[in-house]
């Protein structure tokens, strides 16, 4: 049987160019005399004989685009012969056919750019003389034990040569560090990939508020979610969908999605697409009658103007924190003005008084893996946002019913409103915008 490489799934949005880009400005980092390993995702067993379906490491993803497990990059800055080289599976025709296809050490070369290709069963062999000679090793332990022992017992093959001249690396650097801060700031490219499975994720949502009624079950609207996510293109959820009907929605990472959706309730559906291996995490919450009671309009509004209020001043400039501390203190007014808290205001955000019914943060990078790579603290202080960085932008309010001192008519209501927001030179673009979320938009969407 004749297998065509060039039908194997590989990014087409981003280019060959920019991922030779990536791995250049790395070496650029390491400097010569180093060598980076990086090591795929594993294939994980869900069932018996049966695998989750597999998903690339994001750092792998990032550097090589290889979309294969049982793979290795190597990156060896200055050599003259190459300066990637790829371990990967040898083309295995039985194999290929029980399992799907394989690129190959030749296919690899020709698709992916390496300078050089060697079956993954020939790595213990040829890994330590790549080793030999340079200074540092850049890489990331903890992530995948077996092989963690794999590059010790490579530097101690080299060790174990000392009298015989070998030179093994004498210092161990985590990789992770400078990759994840490159990962943090979007290319072009990556802000094009963000925008398209943003906007497949925000149209699925929307599909989901018209369909939406009493008698459904939560099961039903994830259904139309992945439907939507994977007939735009985004065949897989970036993370697992919530979708919580009435008092579901105060449990915050709720996955059942399996009960009844009731007349009079709120439905929360936090949802987002994965393409190419970018995430989209888009948080809307809307009556399933498609009428806000009185209570639910009052709750919601404040958990709106906490959106778009932290969304404006999620700006170039800003720490990153600037958007939750806004919307803890519009937050904390509205517990106020509802009758929830009582207080001085200043006194009861000092005193986190709203962590009851706000107690998570209001966003997080977002890119490559869902909760994103890159640091929040520099030097112990918030981050300052810079363009091309993407944060989402999540406020909610949670009343879980037996709340103590909470009147029951706000029991069962929660809310969250989420949006994912790239900064730009001048301000921010809501990548996630195209999603309805003033109430009067909500209600005509659903009439
Ligand atoms: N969906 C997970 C989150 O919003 O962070
Ligand atoms: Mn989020
Ligand atoms: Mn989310």
């Amino acid at each position: 049987m004749v297998k065509k490489v060039e039908s194997l799934n590989n990014s087409v949005l981003i280019s060959k160019a920019e991922f030779a880009r990536r791995r250049r400005k790395l070496m650029n980092y390491m400097g010569n005399n180093s060598i980076g390993i990086i090591h795929s995702a594993e294939e994980k067993v869900r069932s018996r004989d049966t695998d989750y379906v597999f998903r690339q490491n994001s750092d792998f993803q990032y550097l090589s685009n290889f979309p294969e497990p049982k793979s290795v990059i190597v990156l060896l800055p200055g050599r003259e012969q190459g300066e990637y080289i790829l371990f990967c599976r040898e083309k295995d025709e039985k194999m290929e056919t029980w399992h799907g296809r394989r690129y190959g050490p030749e296919g690899a070369i020709k698709q992916f750019g390496c300078d050089d290709c060697f079956p993954i069963d020939d790595i213990d062999e040829i890994l330590p003389g790549l080793m030999e000679g340079r200074d540092r090793i850049y890489y990331e332990f903890g992530n995948y034990p077996d092989f963690d022992n794999s590059v010790m017992a490579w530097i101690n093959t080299l060790r174990a040569q000392v009298k015989s001249g070998a030179h093994p690396p004498g210092e161990l650097i985590d990789l992770s560090h400078v990759l994840h801060d490159m990962r943090l700031f979007k290319s072009k490219a990556e802000l094009d990939v963000m925008r398209r499975v943003t906007e497949v994720s925000a149209k699925a949502h929307i599909q989901a508020m018209k369909v939406c009624r009493p008698g459904l079950n939560e099961l039903d609207m994830e259904a139309e979610i992945k439907y939507h996510f994977a007939k735009g293109g985004a065949r897989t959820e970036a993370y697992n969908s919530i979708v919580a009907g009435g008092e579901n929605a105060c449990i915050l990472h709720y996955v059942e999605n399996n009960a009844e959706l009731k007349d009079g309730d709120l439905l929360l559906i936090d949802a987002g697409g994965e393409m190419e291996g970018y995430a989209a995490d888009i948080t809307r919450t809307f009556p399933i009658n498609g009428k806000f009671s009185k209570e639910q309009k009052e709750a919601y509004s404040w958990v709106l103007k906490a959106n778009k209020e932290a969304i404006k001043v999620a700006v170039k400039g800003n720490p990153w924190t600037a958007p939750h501390d806004k919307a803890v203190q519009i937050l904390t007014q509205g517990l106020v003005k509802m009758g929830i808290l009582k207080g001085d205001l200043e006194q009861l955000i000092d005193e986190e008084a709203y962590k009851p019914f706000y107690m998570h943060k209001t966003g997080h990078w977002i890119g490559l893996d869902v909760h994103d790579v890159g640091d929040y603290l520099i030097d112990k202080e918030p981050r300052i946002l810079e363009e091309n960085m993407v944060l989402t932008v999540e406020p909610g309010l949670y009343f879980a019913p037996n709340t103590e001192g909470l009147d029951k008519k706000w029991w069962g209501i929660g809310i969250r409103i989420e949006d994912d927001v790239a900064v730009t030179k001048k301000g921010n673009e809501v990548l996630s915008k195209s999603v309805t979320k003033e109430i009067a938009a909500i209600e005509k969407l659903m009439a």
